[in-house]
């Protein structure tokens, strides 16, 4: 075989570009596994802060090592190396990528045969990259290089992204006044007035289920800006993939193809993956992709509780409490008489440094019924037989790992595409409850009881509805199923 007939056999090259953020790397790594078992050559870009991490505390590198097609590549993020990248700094991260790792980007897209690794490799074919990144379009576009969008969050969540323009015009956002309480900050009366707005969404969302960067008094503000553009730009990407199914968003889904045609819903992503893994080996072994490490005494205490007697508690990779708000979910936690598992990141609580941040009287004041880590297995923890409800922030990656394994939720979003997920799932899907803009020991200490005891049947059904709905999903012939072998052959015939 000659070198040049060799080279036309190379499958196609993908490089996947995520925001540095936990939640969008796990499922863009879930993503990058699904195109290795296809035998595609994959190159994952990340930052340098973030593949130290996943050295230090995962074992991704071991694990992507059985795939030859597979690399890491990285570019810094211009952040100093003890910046928070959490809470309310996030947004610093991505002004900073734009900033230092535009160039970087460049670089890395100039460089020799633009990275096709001496030959090993066809230069890039395609990059699918997360929907915020569009610093890096330039480049790609100057060099001919096709991209796919890959948005994180629900379809819902994008979809009223993709309306900002009419919500500003038909005056649902920027908000008129603040109020006095500040747990709900924007006036109550204004906050639950419906959006009207966003096509399919009338009748189901209030002012206050619109995404975080919605909060705004003025349309100037620069996170909102920067959502609206971001987004705005989604129509000139190849394609569109999200990390959803059909059934579970498909209404939405039609209306985001009236304006982006070629959109692959593939989710949920992990379960995907590990279906399509169980299809190939009997042995599946985890990636686990934790900037922290995971305490795995969490699964042992488990193990000692009674079934279905946990409730597990996250908030995710960013979400930041105040010390009045850790206060009033612990007491709402305990005295509710319930078990549960709490996940404290390290930077958890605002105005905490350090290992340990919990007051030793709650810590102390835990032990009877819970049991507190810095990182947990969650994936794991949430199919162990004592947990059956979660406490959650609404991530969409947590919210899809809910969904899969029939964990009802009890929903306090923290910030962006949040607010509308929980109001999904509590109005929409009827797979919990929300209770954003409170913090109040006295709801949790309910919530929890209603979750766990209460209305337990009640969700029991409809949680199960959803989970098989999930599992016909990404079974052969279902939509997510199939939806990736039409992306497969997409990228494919890039090469043609
Ligand atoms: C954020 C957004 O909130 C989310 O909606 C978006 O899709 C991606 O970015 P994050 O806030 O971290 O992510 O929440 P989430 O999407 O739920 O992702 C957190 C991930 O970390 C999940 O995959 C979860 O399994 C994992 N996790 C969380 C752990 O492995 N251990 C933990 O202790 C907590």
């Amino acid at each position: 075989m000659s070198h040049q007939e060799s080279a036309q056999e190379l499958p196609p090259h993908i490089l996947i570009f995520p925001y540095p953020l936990q939640g969008h790397v796990n499922s863009m790594l879930k993503l990058a596994e699904l195109l290795c078992l296809y035998e595609l050559h994959v190159t994952m870009l990340l930052s340098d802060f973030n593949h130290n991490r996943l050295l230090l505390h995962a074992n991704a590198k071991s694990h992507f090592a059985r795939y030859p097609g597979f690399r890491f590549v990285t570019i810094p993020d211009g952040l100093p190396e003890d910046h928070p990248r959490s809470g309310d700094r996030i947004l610093e991260i991505l002004l900073s990528l734009k900033e230092t790792g535009g160039p970087e980007f460049r670089r890395l897209m100039e460089s020799t045969d633009c990275l096709s690794d001496a030959g090993a490799r066809r230069p890039i074919t395609c990059v699918i990259m997360d929907g915020v990144l569009s610093f890096a379009i330039p480049v790609l576009e100057e060099k001919g290089i096709p991209y796919i969008y890959f948005r994180t969050i629900s379809a819902c969540s994008f979809w009223a992204y993709f309306c900002i323009q009419e919500i500003i015009d038909a005056g649902e956002v920027p908000l008129k006044g603040k109020d006095e309480d500040k747990l709900t900050y924007w006036k109550r009366e204004e906050m639950d007035s419906m959006v009207k707005s966003v096509p399919g969404m009338e009748g189901i969302l209030r002012r206050r289920d619109l995404p975080g960067f919605c909060r705004v008094n003025d349309v100037n503000d620069p996170g909102f800006q920067s959502i609206k553009i971001e987004t705005g730009k989604s129509i000139k990407a190849k394609a569109l993939i999200l990390n959803t199914f059909e059934d579970l968003e498909g209404p939405v889904l039609d209306q985001i193809r009236k304006h982006i045609p070629n959109l692959y819903s593939l989710g949920p992503l992990h379960a995907h993956l590990k279906a399509r893994l169980a299809a190939k080996t009997s042995k599946i072994l985890r990636a686990s992709c934790s900037f922290w490490k995971e305490d795995l005494s969490c699964l042992t205490w488990l193990d000692s509780q009674p079934t279905k007697s946990v409730i597990y508690v996250s908030f995710g990779s960013v979400t930041q409490l105040t010390q009045n708000e850790l206060s009033e979910f612990w007491y709402g936690l305990v005295n509710s008489g319930q078990r549960f598992l709490w996940v404290m990141r390290p930077d958890s609580i605002i105005g905490n440094d350090g290992e340990r941040q919990i007051p030793v009287e709650l810590e102390e004041g835990t032990k009877a019924r819970g049991y507190l880590v810095g990182w947990a297995p969650q994936e794991e923890v949430l199919t162990q037989p004592a947990v059956c409800a979660f406490f959650t922030h609404s991530g969409w990656n947590s919210t899809l790992e809910s969904i899969t394994v029939k964990m009802p939720m009890i929903c306090w979003p923290y910030y962006a595409d949040q607010a509308i997920n929980s109001r999904f799932v509590s109005e929409v899907w009827k797979l919990g409850v929300d209770i954003k803009d409170t913090c109040d020991r006295m709801i949790i200490e309910k919530m929890v009881r209603d979750i766990m005891v209460v209305r337990r049947e009640e969700f029991l059904q409809t949680t199960d509805h959803m989970a098989n709905l999930a599992r016909k999903a990404i079974s052969e012939g279902g939509s997510s199923y199939d939806n990736l072998d039409r992306l497969i052959e997409f990228l494919r015939a890039m090469i043609v």
